[in-house]
């Protein structure tokens, strides 16, 4: 089935003026809870951000700002980490910060931006992702863009005292470009 999605949003390199946007995004624990806990397990400020973002190394992660079209309005963060070149393999994660732009759909139209990016621009053999498994929205916006579930790691995060599974997906070029035509 074809993905037919919006063109709302555009992705552009965080820069270090971002700073400010991505402590408040990452210190709402509420909104993080279900991401890496590189994100939700640490009180970020605004020094250790900006060390953050002057050690970004895009051989290894592509980090982007998502932004609304018509405002220029930044209302989240996304990207492609574990970027290992020789196997042509990454791993995407998306986050909508502004609680307000949330279930508009916006999440779907960030993935495929991601997508675009990793198998047109970087021309990568393959992409995953992976999803606690309370984060109903996400699991639904990766199976949509053709993503396939490959398995479970149970137990994986512990999220308020309360241990959860992770659920793990794929996606190769080939599916993407056959769900592309
Ligand atoms: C999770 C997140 C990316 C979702 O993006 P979004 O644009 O707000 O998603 P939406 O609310 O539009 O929902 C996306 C899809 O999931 C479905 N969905 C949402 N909640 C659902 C639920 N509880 N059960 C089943 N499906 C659900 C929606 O119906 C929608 O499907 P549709 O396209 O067929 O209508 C966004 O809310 C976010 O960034 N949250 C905080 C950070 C986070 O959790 N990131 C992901 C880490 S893997």
């Amino acid at each position: 089935m074809k993905w037919n999605v919006e063109k709302r949003l555009f992705l552009r390199e965080v820069r270090l003026a971002d700073a400010p946007l991505l402590v408040r995004w990452f210190n709402d624990h509420n909104n993080v809870r279900y991401m890496s806990p590189i994100i939700r397990g640490k009180r970020h400020t605004l020094p250790s951000m900006k060390t953050e973002i002057r050690s970004i190394d895009p051989e290894y992660e592509q980090l982007f700002i998502v932004c609304r079209r018509k405002t220029q309005k930044p209302i989240g963060h996304a990207g492609i980490d574990d970027l290992f070149r020789l196997d042509k393999r990454g791993e995407i994660f998306f986050l909508i910060g502004e609680k307000d732009e949330q279930g508009k759909g916006y999440g779907k139209e960030i993935v495929s931006l991601l997508l675009e990016q990793a198998f047109g621009k970087l021309k990568l053999h393959s992409v995953s992702a992976s999803a606690v498994l309370e984060n109903k929205a996400s699991i639904a916006i990766l199976k949509k863009a053709g993503f396939r579930k490959i398995g479970v790691r149970r137990d994986y995060n512990r999220i308020n005292g309360k241990y959860v599974n992770e659920v793990l997906f794929d996606l190769l070029v080939t599916e993407y470009l056959k769900k592309k035509k």
